[in-house]
């Protein structure tokens, strides 16, 4: 299989000041893994595990302290933003809070012609008329504001807005957890149907078993900052290795 990302020994830690001391701490510790193209690759851990962290160090938008990020073997790592700049639309990330990414003040239509490159107003305006057809939006509400939108909905113009770059790889970080449970449903089949549309590649952050049983081909598992399992996820359910795993499994969090 192709290789999308190779992580090798990448470590951000944050420096924590107390009224009498200062403490390193490292949010992720020595992550080495590699993400195929086209899978979707879970990332499971409790809260303060390092999951955000390590999807915001691995499409650069946190410093790392240490180690390589590969890219299509290309070290980015170290680029410098004029460079980076090439390769940011490649890379999305979607959030829990879709309110994040929205601009309130931007009718939802505006929000994602404001990703789409090198086309007039006319082909922009298109343009983002497809993309919200596709996630579900239909094109009578172009002029609302996110405001307007139920949650869900709100979550499928995020998902327009990131589109609208045309990128690679998605950071999903949580992307359904404040939606109710049918809503949740729907979403995590969207992004598997634009996965296939779009020849995507997905980083899929969540707290859920479920979810990421149902939506990811290989998973990690993530415990204070470290990955203590990888593999294939129905491997990793049947047979989990590691203690926490187990425990994290056994627990239906
Ligand atoms: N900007 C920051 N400054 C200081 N510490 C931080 C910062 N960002 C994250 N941390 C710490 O790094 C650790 C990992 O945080 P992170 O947000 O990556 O965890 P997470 O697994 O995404 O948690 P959650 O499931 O709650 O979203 C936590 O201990 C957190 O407090
Ligand atoms: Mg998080």
């Amino acid at each position: 299989m192709e290789k999308l990302w190779k992580v090798e020994n990448l470590s951000k830690s944050y420096e924590i000041k107390s009224e009498f001391k200062r403490e390193k701490i490292y949010a992720i510790e020595n992550i080495n893994l590699e993400i195929y193209k086209g899978e979707i690759f879970g990332l499971i851990g409790e809260s303060g595990s390092g999951k955000t962290t390590f999807g915001k160090v691995l499409i650069r938008l946190i410093e790392p302290d240490d180690g390589k990020i590969i890219f299509k073997n290309t070290e980015i790592t170290n680029l410098k933003e004029n460079i980076l700049r090439k390769y940011r639309k490649k890379f999305q990330i979607i959030f829990q809070d879709p309110y994040k990414s929205l601009n309130p003040r931007l009718y939802c239509g505006y929000i994602v012609m404001e990703g789409i490159q090198g086309k007039n107003r006319n082909e922009k305006m298109e343009k983002a008329i497809e993309l919200l057809n596709l996630v579900g939006i239909k094109k009578e509400r172009f002029y609302d504001y996110p405001h307007q939108f139920s949650g869900g909905e709100r979550q499928r113009i995020a998902i327009a807005r990131a589109l609208s770059t045309e990128p690679e790889f998605i950071v999903c970080d949580e992307p359904t957890s404040n939606l109710d449970v049918s809503i949740q449903g729907q979403i995590l089949n969207l992004f598997i149907d634009l996965k296939e549309k779009f020849n995507l590649t997905y980083l899929f952050i969540t707290h859920n078993i479920k979810i990421v049983r149902f939506i990811a081909d290989r998973l990690a598992i993530m415990y204070k900052g470290k990955i203590v399992e990888i593999g294939k996820t129905e491997e990793i359910f049947e047979n989990p290795k590691h203690p926490y795993t187990q425990k994290l499994l056994e627990s239906r969090i």
